[in-house]
């Protein structure tokens, strides 16, 4: 049979490196190799009992048919009431959709706002689906660097300096996948500043990881700290990491109407409605008191800990504490080796499963996870201990 020819849009995207290295520990784990997996970007607890409860209720009820294709009404509301209440925003639920993960609103934004050759800066380090989603949409990503001794910090004056007449966008993502900073206030306005002296930016503010945060952080919306620019930005959030249900596809997009309406029709004409009873699981976790999260939140802040403690007290390494999510992003102690090598070394070599800094841009670092047990991140840092001995 003759090779396929595939389109030029499926040949752009570059295979994801996780897949790549999680397909490897599998087959070291089926070969019967120790491994110690510290790559999870997913929380290690089930979704809350309430939530499931719910879900089951709704599909025994028979809530199990073809929904409108910007979501059920009720969660949208629900999630307009939420913005309301928590961040302060006026929030119709005409400014909300209902998407499959808070991958699809991203994808579904760009869908519906970028044109060929249109800019969007993305600070690096960044989560690695913005760049590839970005080229799907025909846009060109346009990256800022930051520096680990600034803890990844946007670099206000490189970020400046890459606006250009193209520009249609600009990302950021706090508390952020993968480095765990928490932007301050300070920082938000700063971005809201760039915004106002540029009237046809965009600006995507991804706050999935809003609830994850280090006792005494806050997380700050964008909008709210910035009302005069509610039109002209984009919140992605979603129940994966919050509410630990990743498997379940549920995000949502707030924005504009004339966005969701447009966000809306693409979503009818390609995936339809987010999975119906999935939705009312989804209700039901906006109901979910706060006391959860503290308890959720405790847990992360030890194991949080636990990590950062223990990578600063490996030689060579440099790692700035991180204050949300579940991930630290350690600078390896020098360029000589790159971190998809020390990667693979570490898992042929002591079992250990990192995500190379590569994939979210920045090579000299690794993507280490805290959502597992404190014996496995103890394991995990005496294995990268060995690691770094034996190849610096
Ligand atoms: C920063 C960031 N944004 C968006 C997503 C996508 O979330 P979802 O699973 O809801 O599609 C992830 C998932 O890892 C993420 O880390």
């Amino acid at each position: 049979m003759s090779e396929v020819n595939l389109s030029k849009r499926a040949l752009s995207i570059e295979p994801s490196l996780t897949l790549q290295i999680s397909a490897k520990a599998n087959q070291l784990a089926a070969d019967g190799v120790d491994i110690c997996n510290l790559s999870a970007g997913e929380p290690d607890f089930n979704a809350p009992k309430e939530v499931i409860e719910a879900t089951s209720k709704a599909i025994f009820d028979g809530f199990t048919k073809y929904g409108p294709a910007a979501g059920n009404i009720d969660l949208r509301k629900a999630i307009a009431n939420k913005f309301q209440i928590k961040n302060n925003l006026n929030v119709e639920f005409e400014n909300v959709m209902i998407t499959n993960g808070a991958k699809q609103a991203i994808y579904n934004l760009f869908q519906v706002l970028l044109n060929d050759g249109d800019e969007v800066i993305i600070p690096t380090p960044y989560w690695l689906s913005y760049p590839q989603m970005v080229r799907l949409a025909g846009g060109k990503p346009i990256f800022t660097n930051s520096s680990a001794e600034d803890g990844f910090k946007i670099n206000i004056k490189d970020l400046k300096s890459k606006i250009s007449l193209k520009t249609k966008f600009i990302i950021i993502n706090s508390p952020n996948n993968p480095t765990g900073r928490v932007m301050s206030k300070e920082e938000l306005l700063q971005i809201a500043e760039i915004a106002r002296e540029n009237p046809n930016i965009y600006i995507l503010s991804d706050e999935i990881y809003e609830l994850i945060l280090k006792k005494d952080f806050n997380h700050y919306s964008l909008s709210t700290l910035a009302n005069d620019l509610k039109e002209r930005i984009f919140i992605i959030n979603g129940f994966a990491k919050g509410w630990a249900m990743t498997g379940w596809r549920i995000g949502y997009l707030v924005g504009s109407k004339d966005v969701i309406k447009a966000s809306s029709a693409l979503q009818s004409q390609s995936t339809s409605n987010v999975c119906s009873f999935v939705q009312k699981g989804a209700l039901e976790a906006l109901k979910i008191k706060n006391e959860f999260f503290s308890i959720i939140n405790n847990h992360y802040d030890q194991r949080r800990n636990l990590l950062y403690e223990g990578l600063k007290n490996i030689n060579g390494i440099y790692i700035q504490e991180p204050n949300g999510a579940f991930y630290a992003f350690p600078r390896l102690p020098n360029a000589s080796i790159t971190s998809v090598d020390f990667c693979n070394k570490a898992l042929q070599d002591f079992g250990l499963v990192l995500v190379p800094g590569q994939a979210f841009g920045a090579d000299d670092c690794v993507r280490i996870s805290c959502a597992t047990s404190n014996e496995k991140i103890k394991d995990g840092l005496n294995r990268l201990k060995k690691t770094i001995s034996k190849y610096y």
